[in-house]
């Protein structure tokens, strides 16, 4: 049940991500409540409704964009589409928050934060993991000391995603998704281990293949790069692993322990994180209790409502940051875009 004052959003997208996972967390979160919903498909649009009767219903941004009361924008929709949505958001008066990748290019970023800028609104991108339990534990170990010096990050973030893997499968069309696998995953460990570091990348680099499916966007990629403080970190992220395999890790590597999270990554909460010392290979789990184990897309809701409130620090991610992000994905996509093409023809 939404308090009073909470903050009335807007949801622009009802797709996978905004049903299964953004639409519920506004619903539990105490101080958001749902006032609207947009979607072109009318199908997407009825779905999303069913559980939210209460919130206007529209197809077209104009409308949307007028419902009384409206105080944010959560955008859901694929990559080429959250530029204007965001900027017409912004426009309105509305802040935003926005799923990653930020854009399908580094341009439409730019535009996208320059606009919330000039109308004095607030911007976010939705990078979940910064809010899952298990990550947060480990951001709280890395900073404490407890790994010693932090040498190194791996993570490798992978799925299945088969040509016909969605009615509408826009996350295989360069123009629509900006990328394949890369611009599609990439954004997350990127994000991540910036957090959990506490400083920036400095520079990534990129391989990427185009190993098992006909689409014309990369399927796997691998990534490395170099934090400000001199910690490597790379990362394999990848449209061609086998469901049943492990492929959803993040390693924390220090002079004193190692982390090593396993099933944090992804849209849900739980998984696992163990600590083993260096002195002794000693192993240990971090117990994470249930009521701290929250769903990561509710832990973000509630703290961007409530930096809109009038609590920056619940959510200090500034959008500079993530432009950096995203300029270090453009450059290194890039450059494994231009080395695959030579070496296919
Ligand atoms: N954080 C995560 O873990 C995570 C997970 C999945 C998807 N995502 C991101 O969320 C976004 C949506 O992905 P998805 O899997 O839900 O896609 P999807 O295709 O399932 O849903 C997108 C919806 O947006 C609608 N849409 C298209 N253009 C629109 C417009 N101009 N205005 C409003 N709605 C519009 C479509 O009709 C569709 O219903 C992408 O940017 C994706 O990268 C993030």
């Amino acid at each position: 049940m939404a308090a009073p004052g909470a903050v009335r959003w807007g949801v622009a997208g009802c797709g996978w991500v905004a049903r299964d996972f953004v639409l519920p967390a506004l619903a539990a979160a105490g101080n958001c409540s749902v006032a609207a919903l947009l979607d072109p498909d009318p199908a997407a649009l009825r779905a999303a409704s069913s559980g939210f009767p209460e919130a206007a219903a529209h197809a077209e941004p104009g409308p949307f964009l007028e419902t009384p009361g409206l105080d944010a924008v959560y955008v859901a929709t694929p990559n080429h589409r959250h530029a204007a949505v965001v900027e017409a958001a912004a426009r309105a008066g509305k802040h935003v928050m926005c799923e990653k990748p930020m854009a399908a290019t580094l341009a439409d970023a730019e535009e996208m934060v320059d606009a919330c800028r000039s109308a004095g609104v607030t911007y976010g991108t939705a990078f979940d993991q910064r809010f899952h339990a298990a990550h947060q534990r480990l951001r709280a170990l890395i900073s404490s000391g407890a790994l010693g010096v932090v040498c190194s990050a791996r993570v490798h973030y992978a799925c299945w995603l088969p040509p016909g893997w969605a009615e509408d499968n826009w996350r295989a069309d360069p123009q629509r998704a900006g990328g394949g696998a890369f611009m599609d995953l990439a954004p997350h460990g990127l994000d991540l281990v910036q957090y959990l570091l506490g400083e920036e990348l400095r520079m990534v680099r990129c391989l990427a293949q185009r190993r098992v499916f006909d689409y014309p966007v990369e399927d796997g990629a691998a990534l490395v790069g170099l934090t400000e403080g001199g910690v490597l970190v790379s990362q394999h992220v990848s449209y061609n692993t086998p469901e049943h395999y492990p492929r959803r890790t993040l390693e924390v590597s220090g002079t004193e322990a190692l982390a090593l999270a396993s099933d944090t990554l992804g849209q849900t909460a739980g998984g696992r994180l163990d600590v083993i010392r260096a002195a002794d290979g000693h192993r240990e789990r971090v117990d994470i209790p249930p009521e701290e184990d929250r769903p990561p897309f509710l832990a973000q809701v509630e703290a961007f409502s409530a930096a809109l409130r009038g609590d920056p620090e619940a959510f200090p991610f500034p959008a500079e940051r993530d432009l950096h992000t995203m300029g270090l994905l453009a450059t290194a996509m890039k450059d494994a875009h231009d080395f695959l093409e030579r070496s296919v023809t």
